[in-house]
């Protein structure tokens, strides 16, 4: 074997938190229209939500999502979303330049959560409102029959407080892209306002405030830095975002595909450095609480599409004064993933629990169509992308607790990392139903590892040979590969990537020693 993952049980994080597996749902391109809601489709519920699509969600394993922007939010008014779908106003979204129908909004997206099963968190409008429109926001979405908004929720037919307890006080407020984007000290001031006002108005809530939109913007560190120490008392998450993609894609660059391999470095530096930015607010307030990182934005984009586009845009401008045109629910950001991208998926979402301890919520963006593990055709199926599958798995059996093994790998070189390990790995281990998962993947592009296990560490399983003794024994494993790493499923051939069994008998030898 050249790599070995061994269990240290000194090595715990913490509890895996149930909101690690979350998503995000954004009214961009055909998330939520030809995505959750299609009214017209024949596996269409009596609400218009596709029941293929809620089935998948199901089969992913979606905890919590995140809604409704994302950059949308910006320019978003929530009222418009709710009472009589035809007295309902089309706006125009300035974020993704589309029409806006309004025929799903928040009374819509809570009938769709209970029946996904999963619990909102919800984004509010920081950019061309804020106070104000936010806490009447928060009367209407939570409030107890009896005040004007929470009746007015009652008579759109949802009589009871939707609860939702998380929050996100605006989104990217750092980027330049951001509609009403702000400068570190403007948001610091801000957040705290609202974050404030908010907590007057309900106890309980959990309040994100915006992070950076990457650990490459010119303001990150400092924007945490401000930002959480001046609002440090009313805030319990600070966000995160990070998307990677392989930038020799188009050339099959083997160099760059490698460094896109190696993408969850860059996720743990980002983690590690806004957990101590946070820690340095916390000592500047003599806080005894830790600012959680809500990672509510992750995962594989291949931006250069977009950015073409908005260059097309900027381009077109300069031809003069022009109504371009706003299509309604256009494909956008619709990216066909390859078994590669499944790789660095399951990276990243490896590095996510190794960090539990501080990411206490993740959403993995987005859910359907956009950026999206399940695909969902106009008039025709829903499919699972490649990435469907690691998330899935991670979100069906990690549970109890996250340990970071000990692992002794070979090497692979990347130009934006340096050295690092080729195998990734983390284990959870639940102590009282004693079952547990492993979680590996190999990022070296060029060569295949054997990998020895040992779960002699873990609590409860005893030492060395005790723990075949124990009867702690793999009673599953499952492996996604492919020898062509830039392999997708697509409509057709949904099933080309997909994982297989492994014969825990035939496939995984077992020494005396219990590796
Ligand atoms: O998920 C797509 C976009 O990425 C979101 O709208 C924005 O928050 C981020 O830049």
């Amino acid at each position: 074997d050249d790599a070995i993952v061994s269990i240290d049980p000194t090595a715990r994080v913490a509890d895996v938190p149930a909101r690690l597996f979350g998503s995000f749902v954004e009214h961009l391109g055909r998330c939520v229209y030809g995505g959750i809601y299609e009214p017209g489709h024949p596996q269409a519920d009596e609400d218009g939500f596709r029941q293929d699509v809620l089935d998948l969600v199901k089969e992913l394993g979606v905890t919590c999502v995140r809604y409704p922007g994302g950059n949308f939010v910006s320019n978003y008014n929530w009222e418009d979303g709710t009472g009589p779908r035809e007295q309902r106003p089309v706006r125009r979204d300035l974020a993704w330049h589309c029409t806006e129908t309004n025929e799903m909004g928040i009374d819509d997206f809570y009938k769709w959560s209970r029946k996904a099963g999963t619990e909102i968190m919800l984004a509010v409008n920081m950019g061309s409102r804020g106070l104000h429109a936010a806490l009447e926001e928060l009367e209407y979405v939570n409030g107890a029959p009896g005040t004007a908004l929470a009746d007015r929720r009652v008579a759109n037919g949802i009589e009871e407080p939707m609860d939702v307890k998380m929050w996100c006080i605006g989104n990217e407020m750092d980027g330049p892209w951001q509609v009403g984007h702000m400068s570190p000290d403007e948001y610091a001031a801000a957040v705290d306002r609202v974050a404030h006002a908010m907590k007057l108005a309900e106890s309980g809530l959990e309040l994100v405030a915006c992070g950076s939109s990457s650990a490459h913007m010119p303001t990150f560190g400092e924007w945490e830095r401000k930002v959480l120490t001046k609002a440090y008392q009313n805030l319990d998450f600070v966000s995160a975002h990070a998307y990677y993609h392989d930038h020799g894609h188009r050339t099959h660059d083997a160099a760059l595909m490698q460094d896109f391999l190696a993408s969850s470095e860059d996720m743990a530096y980002f983690i590690d450095t806004v957990a101590a930015q946070a820690d340095t607010a916390k000592e500047a307030n003599h806080g005894d609480k830790d600012i959680a990182i809500s990672f509510d934005e992750w995962g594989v984009w291949y931006q250069d599409a977009w950015n073409e586009q908005e260059e097309a845009w900027k381009e077109d401008s300069d031809n003069g004064l022009h109504h371009e045109p706003w299509p309604v629910a256009p494909h956008l950001l619709e990216d066909i993933y390859t078994a590669a991208d499944a790789v660095v998926e399951g990276s990243l979402m490896i590095t996510l629990l190794k960090h539990c301890d501080r990411v206490r919520s993740a959403s993995r963006a987005q859910l359907v169509n956009v950026i999206a593990p399940i695909m969902a055709e106009e008039n025709g199926p829903a499919w699972k992308q490649t990435i469907f599958y690691p998330f899935a798995v991670a979100a069906r059996a990690a549970r109890g607790d996250a340990y970071v093994p000990a692992v002794s790998s070979p090497k692979i070189a990347t130009a934006s990392y340096g050295e690092v390990d080729a195998i990734e790995a983390v284990v959870t281990w639940d102590e009282t139903t004693r079952t547990g998962l492993l979680l590996a993947v190999n990022r070296d592009l060029n060569a295949a590892h054997d990998v020895a296990v040992s779960l002699a560490g873990l609590p409860g399983a005893g030492a060395g040979a005790d723990a075949a003794a124990a009867g702690v024994q793999v009673t599953a494993a499952r492996m996604l590969h492919s020898d062509d790493p830039y392999l997708t499923n697509t409509a057709e051939n949904p099933d080309t990537v997909v994982p297989v069994d492994l014969d825990p008998a035939a496939d995984l030898a077992a020494d005396a020693d219990g590796t």
